[in-house]
């Protein structure tokens, strides 16, 4: 074992003398986080930050837990990020691999149903989410070879999403999307374990409007088969993008989802929920 990891460092050290470090940060991670997320809850986490440049809505043909991403982790930390490309504060920049939509194209019916593009932004491109998936994550697993092009990476983001089903998983645990039922913490997290046998990272969006915590992400680390696995190390992993997480003695709300059109000027998605309360 020791001798291996020595081995290794040895085979690094000779390849950092002699090679680029975009080649080298690929083999820098050692599992995935597979993170989906309850596109409703992303609307209402992202509604105090809208501005008129920015809108979140819903299409009617997204009905389910939706991917946020495939994403390359080496343990302890987040990333490797952007590989092969220049990153800044504001993202990933003149990628080797850059995004290219016409290599996706035949996805896309997919892509909207279960990967959708939540957000819209008034100078943006229905493709951004897409672009910043690939860019800052999909770039650092081409090392392995069935992800190793945009097609594949997007193909394998989305039979994830049907493998691990987790609309199915709570349906079978009588959990559903709903404003006047809550769940426990304890009862959200079993059913999760009990469908997949691994215990997920659970992100929850604190309204102080509707005083709910409302379930926003649900991440499972994955091995590089694909399979689920324990997450190593899942206190030290550092989300710098959550606003809250779920409280284990907090009840959870699955807000039910709300249908708009990204075309509309901004809807208080807020105001929508307490109507619908009373
Ligand atoms: C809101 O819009 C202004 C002006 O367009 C911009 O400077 C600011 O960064 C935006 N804020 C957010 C949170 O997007
Ligand atoms: C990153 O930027 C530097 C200079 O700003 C450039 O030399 C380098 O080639 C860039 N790397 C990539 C992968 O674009
Ligand atoms: C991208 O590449 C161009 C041309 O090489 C360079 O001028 C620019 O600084 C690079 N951008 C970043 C963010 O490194
Ligand atoms: C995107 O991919 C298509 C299909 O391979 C190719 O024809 C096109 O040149 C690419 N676009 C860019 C900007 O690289
Ligand atoms: C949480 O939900 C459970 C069952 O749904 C309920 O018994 C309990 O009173 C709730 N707790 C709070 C603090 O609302
Ligand atoms: C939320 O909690 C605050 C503080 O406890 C309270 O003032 C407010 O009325 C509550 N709002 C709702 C919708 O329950």
């Amino acid at each position: 074992m020791r001798m291996e990891t020595t081995l290794k460092s040895v085979v690094l050290l000779v390849l950092t003398m002699s090679c680029c470090n975009s080649f080298l940060l690929d083999d820098e991670w050692d599992h995935f986080v597979y993170a989906q997320q309850w596109p409703q809850t992303v609307c209402l986490d992202n509604d105090g930050q809208v501005n008129q440049t920015t809108k979140c809505s819903i299409l009617q043909e997204v009905k389910t837990w939706v991917v946020h991403g495939l994403w390359p982790t080496r343990v302890k930390t987040e990333g490797p990020n952007c590989c092969g490309c220049n990153e800044t504060s504001s993202g990933c920049h003149n990628c080797t691999r850059p995004f290219n939509f016409t290599l996706i194209q035949d996805l896309e019916p997919q892509l909207n149903e279960f990967w959708p593009n939540l957000l819209t932004k008034k100078h943006g491109t229905p493709y951004d989410f897409w672009k910043h998936e690939w860019e800052k994550h999909g770039t650092c697993g081409t090392s392995l070879d069935v992800i190793n092009s945009q097609h594949k990476y997007f193909v394998m983001g989305l039979k994830l999403n049907q493998k691990f089903d987790i609309l199915q998983a709570f349906l079978k645990h009588n959990i559903k999307p709903s404003l006047k039922v809550q769940y426990t913490y304890k009862s959200v997290m079993d059913a999760l374990i009990d469908t997949f046998g691994h215990q997920p990272l659970l992100e929850c969006y604190y309204s102080h409007t509707t005083n709910t915590s409302n379930l926003e992400s649900i991440e499972f680390c994955v091995s590089k088969n694909f399979d689920i696995m324990t997450c190593p190390s899942r206190n030290n992993i550092n989300r710098l993008y959550r606003e809250e997480t779920c409280w284990t003695k907090e009840n959870i709300t699955i807000p039910p989802l709300v249908y708009s059109n990204p075309i509309k000027v901004k809807k208080d998605i807020t105001v929508k929920l307490l109507e619908e309360l009373n």
